[in-house]
């Protein structure tokens, strides 16, 4: 602390005078380099990959609004992530993604599959699936719902419904992908939600446009699921482009495989699903039934009075059982939502080839919030739709190759990383109250001045070298791959659109104070302004924080979580959690009604739970 503050104040002190006309020079010398550019003409090449420089990089900035770069930013951040892609549900890009030779992925079924199928990226996820273990006792008759949800939204293709399979029907496959499969299409947000909000906007466009194109008959649509109906139609027309799928976030992620077939995947086991009740040798629960001479009502409950003795010991013995296997069946779905939030950061094993993106940001208007939005909104026109199909279908015909393509989630992670702590710690430095004095713009100043003096250079270098707020912008937005693609330079016009706002706070906030620093320590005096200046720049960057929409910003853990806990983002799909309608009203466990948006989102403050939340829930 005090070795802090004494070197912010010899640093204020030595170089005060002259650091304080830079800074007062800022704005000045921003104007000045923007209106030199370009340096050196001929430095531009028309064909291939520009090189893009300190000096010219105006040049090969696009036209993208903030709102409209705020959204490709958080999408690509999002990408491939699970909780991101939960408290940003609403996509509306597709992906291209890669999953390389030798990847595992797994199936549980009742059979191998022909067809076009869902496989998981995690054995926990098919295993809680597909394994769907008998109740005992009193429970048996309460079961009515299975731990994917009431399947009021249809059954999942994955598995099939509970309590209907005979045991040990069930088959755990696992495949490994024979060659790199380069054609997938990865459609982010929470894109396996089973709902009509919105998060399945980018199937159902694909599978409308589909539809009109290959000329497809209506009577696909007695199809009893939506989801396997756009799966259908999105791999026929994939075919003849050698589409190998679509990747969603479910649980973790998951893979539509369009086809089986042996050079793509081969099938390295197939397990029988044991369930523990056969493993420990029970007995199959007793079938409770009026048939078989149990007391029900004409509800179906259980008349504990007119129980008979044995019947009493039966249930008794069988509800000590169930409750020993309800701790199997609890780790069981545990496993399946702690190995989603393995991918909380990632799902690594899949890369992206952002060469080739095609999103509806910048097509038409569409709301930055990803909580507020859909692709087919009033603006997606049908040629508007018929163009990004095409697109499409261009990028398929390439085919994608991620080392080819710049890493641009590694990069906007690298600008939050560094970002987020500094607006945030500004912000708090301006909010906090008592005393109103010269010590709030030190120790915003503290922080702004450093990351100013960063570019400015101490005499004039006659613009031959880089320097000043622009020459910030481009250090921190630079490329450092060829930018080739129309997508590229949409990503990075996006990157530099929101540098620059960020870099114009800092240096607003930093003009504001500066002054108020220098007057302080010159004459032991601030402005009478100092109130008003702080609240300036206090606006300045709440708005800016709340504008970028990081969910760095507003998202955190209750907690440390313990070993046995997972920090859990609530999931807009069929989960063990149970299913959340982001329309319905009566929120999960975790979400909240959202009155301006009409639906459920995430709480700002996710909980950490345990295995007790799954049996608490009832959830087995
Ligand atoms: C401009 O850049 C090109 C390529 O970097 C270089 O060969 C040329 O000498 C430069 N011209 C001037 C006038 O600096
Ligand atoms: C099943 O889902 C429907 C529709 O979302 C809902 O109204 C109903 O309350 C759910 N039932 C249970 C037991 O969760
Ligand atoms: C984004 O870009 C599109 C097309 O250029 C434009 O219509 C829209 O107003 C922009 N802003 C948003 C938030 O969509
Ligand atoms: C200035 O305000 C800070 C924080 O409110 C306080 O700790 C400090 O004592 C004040 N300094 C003076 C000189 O009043
Ligand atoms: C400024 O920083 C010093 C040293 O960390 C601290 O004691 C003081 O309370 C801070 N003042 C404000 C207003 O943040
Ligand atoms: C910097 O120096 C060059 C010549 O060396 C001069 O043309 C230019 O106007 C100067 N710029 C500033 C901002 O003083
Ligand atoms: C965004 O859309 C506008 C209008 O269609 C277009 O001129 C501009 O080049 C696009 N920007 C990017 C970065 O692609
Ligand atoms: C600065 O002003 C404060 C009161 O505003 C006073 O207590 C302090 O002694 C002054 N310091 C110097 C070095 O004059």
């Amino acid at each position: 602390m005090i070795f802090y503050r004494q070197c912010v104040s010899i640093t204020i002190g030595v170089l005060l005078i002259v650091l304080f006309g830079f800074c007062w020079k800022l704005s000045r010398y921003y104007s000045i380099v923007s209106t030199a550019l370009p340096h050196n003409e001929s430095a531009i090449k028309v064909a291939g990959a520009p090189s893009i420089r300190w000096d010219n990089y105006h040049e090969f900035v696009r036209d993208i609004d903030f709102d409209n770069s705020t959204a490709i930013f958080n999408s690509i951040r999002a990408a491939l992530r699970q909780s991101p892609s939960d408290i940003h549900p609403l996509g509306v890009s597709y992906f291209p993604a890669v999953i390389p030779k030798g990847t595992l992925m797994y199936h549980a079924g009742s059979r191998v599959p022909t067809t076009f199928e869902w496989l998981a990226m995690d054995h926990e996820f098919s295993y809680a699936f597909g394994l769907k273990s008998p109740s005992y006792g009193r429970k048996s008759l309460k079961r009515k719902h299975g731990r994917f949800g009431n399947g009021t939204h249809g059954n999942h293709p994955k598995g099939p419904p509970p309590d209907e399979q005979g045991p040990s029907s069930q088959k755990m496959l696992t495949y490994r992908a024979a060659r790199d499969l380069n054609k997938f299409l990865y459609l982010d947000g929470a894109s396996a939600a089973k709902t009509d909000s919105g998060e399945m906007d980018t199937q159902l466009m694909l599978s409308n446009v589909i539809k009109k194109k290959l000329n497809l008959p209506d009577d696909d649509e007695n199809e009893r699921m939506a989801e396997r109906l756009y799966a259908a139609r999105i791999c026929k027309w994939g075919k003849p482009f050698g589409l190998d799928g679509i990747i969603r976030v479910e649980v973790g992620f998951e893979v539509v495989l369009c086809d089986f077939s042996s050079d793509n995947v081969e099938l390295v086991s197939m397990l029988d699903m044991v369930h523990p009740n056969q493993y420990l040798d029970l007995p199959s629960p007793t079938v409770i039934s009026k048939e078989e001479g149990w007391p029900l009502d004409k509800n179906g409950n259980l008349v504990e009075d007119q129980l008979t003795h044995d019947q009493k010991a039966i249930l008794d013995r069988e509800d000590g059982w169930e409750q020993v296997l309800s701790n199997f069946n609890a780790v069981e779905s545990f496993n399946c939502i702690r190995a989603g939030a393995a991918h909380d950061h990632g799902e690594h094993r899949i890369h992206l080839d952002y060469r080739h993106l095609v999103s509806g940001i910048n097509r038409t208007y569409i709301n930055p919030d990803p909580n507020n939005r859909r692709l087919l909104n009033d603006g997606m026109t049908w040629e508007k739709q018929l163009e990004m199909v095409d697109d499409l279908e261009r990028a398929l015909k390439v085919g994608f190759d991620a080392s080819q393509s710049m890493d641009w989630q590694l990069a906007l992670d690298e600008l939050v990383n560094k970002f987020a702590p500094l607006l945030k710690s500004v912000s708090n430095i301006l909010t906090s109250d008592g005393d109103f004095n010269e010590s709030v713009a030190i120790n915003a100043t503290a922080l702004t001045l450093n990351f100013c003096l960063r570019f400015e250079a101490a005499s004039n270098n006659s613009d031959q070298f880089g320097s000043g707020k622009d020459f910030a912008i481009y250090q921190y937005a630079s490329p450092y791959q060829d930018l080739k693609t129309d997508a590229d330079f949409l990503i990075w016009s996006s990157t530099v659109s929101v540098v620059r706002e960020i870099v114009d706070v800092v240096y607003k906030v930093n003009d504001l104070l500066i002054p108020e620093v220098y007057s302080f320590m010159k004459d032991n005096t601030t402005s009478s302004d100092l109130k008003k200046h702080v609240e300036t720049a206090r606006a300045a960057v709440d708005g800016l924080i709340e504008s970028l929409g990081w969910i760095e910003l507003n998202y955190r853990c209750e907690r440390q979580c313990n070993w046995d806990e997972v920090c859990y983002t609530p999931s807009w799909g069929p989960s063990p959690m149970g299913m959340t309608d982001p329309g319905s009203h009566d929120g999960g466990f975790g979400t909240h009604f959202d009155e301006s948006r009409q639906r459920l989102v995430i709480n700002n403050e996710l909980q950490c739970i345990s295995v007790s939340n799954l049996l608490a829930n009832g959830n087995r």
